[in-house]
This record gives C-alpha cells, structure tokens and sequence, in this order.
C-alpha cells in the first residue's frame, strides 16, 4: 500500500456529529460537535473537545452540565447550522423542542432520538480546545429504537462526520458482529 504522508493531521474515522446542550446565562444553547467520544465505563464518561471561545463552554463552564444529543441523519441541516452560527450572534434556543433533563439545568434536544444527560467531572486545557469530561447521569433514549434490551443503531440513524472532505453520512451496511468475528484466527 502506498502512502502519503500528511504530517500532523487530527484525521480519524468516523465521527459523530453531536449536538451539545448548555444553558448560557439562564438560556439553552446548542453547538455541534464531531470531537466526542465515550470516555470511561465506570463512572460512565464523554469527552469532548471544544474550542475555548464558544459560547456553549461559556455554560458549561458556568452550570458544570450539559447533554449530549445524538441527531438522526435526517437533522444535517439544522446540525450543520449549530456548528456555523454562534449563540453569541444567534438565538439557537428555538431551534428545537426543548425537555428538561432529570437536571432541569440540561437542555435536552426531543427532537434527538438519543440524549445523555451530562455533569462536568474535569476540565482540561489543551492550547486550542478545552478537554471537557462529562459523566453521564442519565440517558434517554427514543422507545421505538428499543429493541429489547439494546439499541437499534438503524432506528437512531445517526449522523456521521467525515473530517477532510467536510461531509455528513450514514451508517453504512453491517459488514461482521463484532467479539465474535475475530473469535477464530
Ligand atoms: C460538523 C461540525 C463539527 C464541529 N465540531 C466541533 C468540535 O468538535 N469542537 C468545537 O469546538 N467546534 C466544533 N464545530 C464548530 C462549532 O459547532 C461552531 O463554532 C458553533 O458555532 C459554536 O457555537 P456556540 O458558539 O454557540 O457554542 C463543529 C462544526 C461543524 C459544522
């Protein structure tokens, strides 16, 4: 295989595209954000790497939580807008249908068929972006994407990003089940 070499580049695959709720000043507001990632089971934990000046860090830093809110695929556009527009030039609380989380603090997205509730457990700063790690103390998920006691990933649809060519997916086709397929050599 022959490769090129890009040095230092942040280019991994894939990435979800999320919207992140905080109130700012007593008002939700929503960004999008692709550099998220579970971060730990117990406690269970994201991470999420956020540039210092938006304005939602603004409220995460102030109220210590913030959800999580898995968009469908269908949602691109609205996800596309909450990553262009700041809430510090645009009302964004209107956007969507807002439910309290069991913290009333939280703004959770109802339109977002998978949401985690989130308290900030440590910050952490890294030059461009602020490491946030969150423990998750809640999670709703839609009913209809129940299928018993597990998640059907094609009911969620999420939404994917791809870095470098800048465009949304879907998920593709299941190509093996994982824990199993690599069972034998
Ligand atoms: C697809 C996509 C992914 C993004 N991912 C991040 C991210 O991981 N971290 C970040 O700080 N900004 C990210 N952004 C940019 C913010 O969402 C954008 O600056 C937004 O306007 C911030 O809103 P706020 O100032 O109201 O918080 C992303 C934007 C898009 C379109």
């Amino acid at each position: 295989m022959i490769k090129l070499k890009l040095g230092p580049r942040t280019i991994l695959y894939p990435m979800p595209a999320v919207i992140i709720g905080a109130e700012v000043e007593g008002k939700p507001n929503f960004m999008t954000v692709a550099w998220c990632s579970i971060a730990s089971h117990k406690p269970p934990a994201v991470a999420m790497a956020i540039k210092q000046e938006r304005y939602t860090l603004k409220g995460i830093r102030e109220t210590h939580c913030f959800s999580v809110n898995v968009p469908s695929s269908d949602m691109a556009k609205v996800v596309d807008f909450c990553g262009i527009y700041s809430g510090k030039d645009r009302d964004k609380s209107k956007l969507f249908t807002i439910k309290p989380g069991d913290n009333p603090q939280i703004p959770l997205i109802d339109e977002c068929p998978v949401n985690l509730e989130c308290t900030t457990i440590h910050t952490l700063d890294l030059k461009s972006h602020c490491l946030v790690i969150g423990e998750i103390t809640q999670t709703h998920v839609k009913q209809d994407c129940m299928k018993g006691k597990k998640i059907d990933p094609r009911c969620v649809d999420p939404l994917i990003y791809a870095t470098s060519s800048e465009t949304y997916h879907r998920l593709g086709e299941v190509v093996a089940k994982a824990y199993e397929v690599g069972k034998v050599p």
